[in-house]
């Protein structure tokens, strides 16, 4: 069956367009259908193997280049990877959907306006003050995805609106398996 062989989900967007919060909201309903789930979430990863790296183009691509390798090699057995990078340049996200095979690119979408006066980590400010160089939406640019299988518009959506959306687009591609012990109860085979 196709989705033994795991896929990534692969969250692009601003920072805080909300791609952490569908990570763990859509790893938690796929864990449920017992699927195994593993997110690589850009705050975590620059913390572990991405440590020291900035946020020049060089270094931002570089991160997505690890970071896809990792997914790559989970998805190869059978992981469910949600991967929440901004990830702002198309050529990193290009090369990651040449190394892996199942590749679900989601948007998270928000207008920049909106974001800034969210603002939950106080970074926008800070960038709009020019304490933040090179502040992806700010002073530096972010480079929208032209053909993503989802979007998600998290400024008009619920959590659970867009993770019904990528679910769905998961379901159309083939991704989710519909075997379920349906006398059981809605038992997903999986587990
Ligand atoms: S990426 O561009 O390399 O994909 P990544 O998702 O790993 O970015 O990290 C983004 C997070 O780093 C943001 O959510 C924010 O908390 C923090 N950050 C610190 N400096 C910057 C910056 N200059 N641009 C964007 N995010 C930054």
């Amino acid at each position: 069956m196709r989705n033994e062989r795991g896929l990534v989900i692969w969250l692009t967007g601003l920072s805080g367009a909300g791609k952490t919060t569908i990570a763990h909201a859509l790893s938690e309903r796929l864990q449920t259908a017992g699927y195994k789930v593993e997110i690589l979430d850009g705050d975590v990863v620059r913390q572990h193997f991405s440590k020291g790296l900035g946020f020049s183009k060089e270094d931002r691509i570089e991160n997505i280049r690890r970071v896809a390798y990792v997914a790559h090699l989970l998805a190869r057995n059978g992981i469910v990877v949600i991967v929440a990078l901004i990830s702002p340049y198309r050529e990193g996200r290009n090369y990651a959907r040449h190394l892996i095979s199942n590749f679900v690119e989601v948007y998270v979408k928000c207008p920049l306006n909106v974001l800034i006066e969210r603002d939950v980590k106080g970074l926008y400010a800070k960038a709009l003050r020019g304490e933040i160089p090179n502040f992806t939406g700010i002073s530096d640019p972010y480079e929208p995805p032209e053909n993503p299988e989802v979007i998600v518009e998290t400024d008009k959506e619920t959590v659970q609106e867009s993770v019904n959306k990528i679910w769905q687009a998961l379901e159309d591609l083939g991704y989710l398996s519909n075997d379920r012990i349906s006398d059981a109860g809605f038992v997903a085979v999986r587990r």
